[in-house]
């Protein structure tokens, strides 16, 4: 299996089409428009991110754009994402009504958020977007080995990444296998399972040891697997840590015990059940 393209102060990764993704971004999934998002897309910019993971179907665009341009920070240093949302017709027409929301010219990256409707359902208008310059590269979400194969086999433009819920206790080997092998990044979304695995007692063993938090351990496992890693949070305190990920590595073995916690034997699918 190839190595990532990983550049060269480990910070972003070359995805096949050639545009470089920042390897952390800030997830705002279930963050509500307004001035919570605002709050947490800036202190997520003052930290340091240049990447912010929305969605059409997280009603919070407007809060995201409005917080980039307020920011001061160059647009054109800030990586965004937004996601097609299959309920919708065309991915085309609802990527130009993204951008009028999020007030941008163009996301960076453009992904189906979810195969509803089959794997090439949405396809053609994804590629109508890329070619339009409404998105710089698309990609997919939700999606497993099988249904990446069904796509690839009609698509003139191949999707660059597949965003999927990955963390140790989530460690879909073959899904990343056989993604790395068709040239696909994986982005890992919910890396702490929600919270849920920042309580683990051998999470917190090896974070302890280090003199890191849970938080860190986990974003930092996806880092060592060259995943691109969007964590969430809606405190200021816990946006900074979980950005400073980039000064110590794991070790072999905890590399190891951490994937050793895989609950879903190495599965090469995205989702363990449909939500539509
Ligand atoms: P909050 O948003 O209230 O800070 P995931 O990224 O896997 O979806 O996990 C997000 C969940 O983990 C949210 O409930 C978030 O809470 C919480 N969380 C994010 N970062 C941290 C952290 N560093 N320490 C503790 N909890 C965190």
């Amino acid at each position: 299996m190839a190595a990532a393209a990983v550049t060269a102060d480990g910070r972003a990764r070359v995805l096949v089409d050639g545009n470089a993704i920042p390897l952390l971004g800030l997830g705002v999934w279930q963050v509500g428009e307004g001035r919570e998002c605002e709050d947490a897309v800036r202190w997520a910019l003052e930290a340091g991110y240049r990447h912010i993971d929305t969605a059409q179907a997280y009603g919070n665009e407007r809060s995201v754009g409005r917080a980039v341009r307020d920011s001061g920070v160059p647009r054109e240093e800030v990586f965004i994402t937004t996601k097609f949302y299959p309920r919708r017709k065309d991915a085309e027409a609802e990527a130009r009504r993204s951008l009028e929301r999020l007030g941008v010219e163009h996301v960076d990256l453009y992904i189906i958020h979810w195969p509803r409707g089959g794997p090439t359902r949405a396809w053609d208008g994804m590629q109508r977007a890329r070619e339009r310059g409404y998105a710089r590269s698309i990609g997919v979400s939700n999606f497993s080995v099988g249904e990446l194969d069904e796509l690839l086999a009609v698509a003139d433009t191949p999707p660059v990444v597949n965003q999927v819920q990955f963390s140790p206790f989530e460690y879909r080997r073959a899904l990343l296998q056989g993604c790395e092998q068709r040239g696909v990044a994986i982005e890992a979304y919910s890396p702490l399972g929600r919270g849920r695995h920042l309580g683990d007692d051998r999470v917190r063993e090896i974070a302890d040891r280090l003199g890191r938090t849970p938080a860190q351990v986990l974003v930092r496992w996806c880092l060592e697997r060259d995943l691109v890693v969007l964590p969430k949070s809606t405190h200021r305190e816990r946006i900074e840590q979980n950005a400073q990920v980039f000064h110590f590595t794991l070790s072999d073995d905890d590399m190891a015990a951490l994937d050793a916690l895989d609950t879903t034997g190495g599965t090469d699918r995205a989702r363990e059940r449909k939500w539509w």
